[in-house]
């Protein structure tokens, strides 16, 4: 027998898989279960009939550019529509600082490998994306959580934090949000906090890492304008890398995503990238671009907007329906997500199996945490699964809640 695991890398060695897509496991070999697990966009919004027009004629013959070798920070027309879609948000980038990433998974990945060096600080937020934790994870960084409040991260924690790194002899490296609608919560960080957090930012020296995924998927009684504005947008200093994904707008099987950074960053992220793919997709990035050109991106939008809205509706009603009285979460104005806090004497990891029985599965809260919290609380998706299926699947949440009340008041 070889002992392949001698073969592999400290850090190798150290990789976990994500919690989220262990779950994708889960259901995969489980029938007849409503997943609020992944938050994957529904397929019934990709924009089928214009993608089939748009792939048609990408793959008509005499475009060879789109199935070839293209540069490594991306294809330049899309890159330049990517500054439009920033300018709106206020964010001015040249598509020269610009790179489109294979996701912002891959973004995330890159930035880590060119900033973190093993054992170097990142302060992530108390809960934050596990796609994130994983990937500083994985190049051995090490996380120190920040605490949240209502309306995103606690500045004063952070300053605490940063304070007690400080005194330790420890440098801050960089704090990674997600300011809209984030991921796993729903919430968004307050106006004020924004520019407060360049201001941390500046004074220590360090770099803000902002994921913005969500930014466009804000709901009517939601969020305006002004609150989903990019801390990038502020950014005078060049303290902030900026990632965006055409993942929940459009499609994510096409894994065209981007980021913005300062010039020199912007630079080391691109040899890094060569190293990981040479370059994204040809064919995705084509067929993004003229999604972006014949306005097909801007029709989408407003039609998600109202479709998430609603899906999130039917979630809260049934909620409230089933378990009002024993859970509450934070009423999102936008995205994917419900964070659902839990009696104390249920805990959301050891309740997946009962779940699973009564045909529902979500993220428990842990997965989320850095500092082995958030044992009492679980992420439901409401993006993915019909509103048929959203209420069928809170029925059979409220089953197990209430059995798993049960079952700990026998016990205690
Ligand atoms: C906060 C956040 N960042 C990044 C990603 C990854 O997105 P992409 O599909 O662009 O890799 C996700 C996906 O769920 C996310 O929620």
């Amino acid at each position: 027998m070889i002992d392949y695991d001698s073969f592999l890398s400290r850090a190798g060695r150290k990789m976990q898989q994500s919690e989220i897509r262990k779950m994708g496991t889960v259901l995969a070999e489980a029938r007849d279960v409503v997943s609020f697990a992944p938050g994957y966009p529904d397929p019934a919004l990709f924009p089928w009939a214009d993608l089939r027009a748009i792939t048609a004629d990408l793959l008509s013959g005499d475009r060879g550019d789109a199935l070839q070798y293209g540069p490594t920070r991306g294809d330049r027309a899309l890159r330049e529509v990517i500054t439009g879609i920033l300018a709106k948000r206020g964010v001015e980038a040249s598509p020269d600082d610009l790179l489109v990433t294979t996701g912002s998974q891959q973004g995330l990945d890159l930035v880590a490998r060119i900033l973190l060096d093993p054992d170097d600080v990142v302060l992530v937020e108390l809960p934050s994306y596990t796609g994130a934790i994983t990937a500083f994870r994985n190049v051995q960084a090490e996380l120190v959580g920040v605490r949240q409040e209502a309306d995103g991260i606690d500045l004063d924690d952070l300053d605490a934090v940063t304070a007690r790194l400080r005194a330790a002899g420890r440098r801050v490296r960089a704090l990674y949000v997600v300011p809209n609608f984030q991921n796993p919560t729903g919430l968004l960080i307050g106006r004020d906090k924004r520019v407060r957090l360049l201001e941390w930012a500046a004074r220590h020296d360090a770099l803000i890492l902002e994921d913005d995924p969500y930014c466009e998927l804000y709901f009517e009684d939601g969020a305006g304008p002004g609150d989903i504005r990019p801390i990038k947008a502020d950014d005078r200093d060049g303290r902030v890398i900026y990632l965006s994904s055409f993942s929940k707008t459009l499609a994510p099987g096409f894994r065209v995503a981007w980021l913005t950074a300062p010039a020199p960053l912007a630079a080391r992220v691109e040899v890094a990238k060569q190293a990981a793919d040479l370059c994204t997709g040809a064919l995705d990035q084509h067929i993004v671009y003229e999604a972006c050109r014949r306005g097909v991106l801007e029709r989408q939008a407003p039609r998600l907007r109202r479709h998430y809205q609603h899906k999130r509706d039917v979630m809260e009603r049934a909620l409230k329906e089933t378990l009002g009285d024993v859970v509450s979460w934070p009423a999102p104005r936008g995205g994917f997500f419900l964070w659902v806090a839990l009696p104390a004497q249920v805990d959301a990891d050891a309740m997946l199996k009962r779940a699973l029985a009564h045909g529902v599965i979500y993220v428990a809260g842990s997965a989320f945490f850095v500092d082995g919290r958030g044992k009492n609380v679980l992420r439901l998706s409401f993006s993915a699964p019909s509103p048929e299926r959203i209420v069928d699947g809170v029925s059979r949440l409220a089953g197990a809640v209430r059995e798993e009340i049960a079952a700990a008041q026998a016990v205690g």
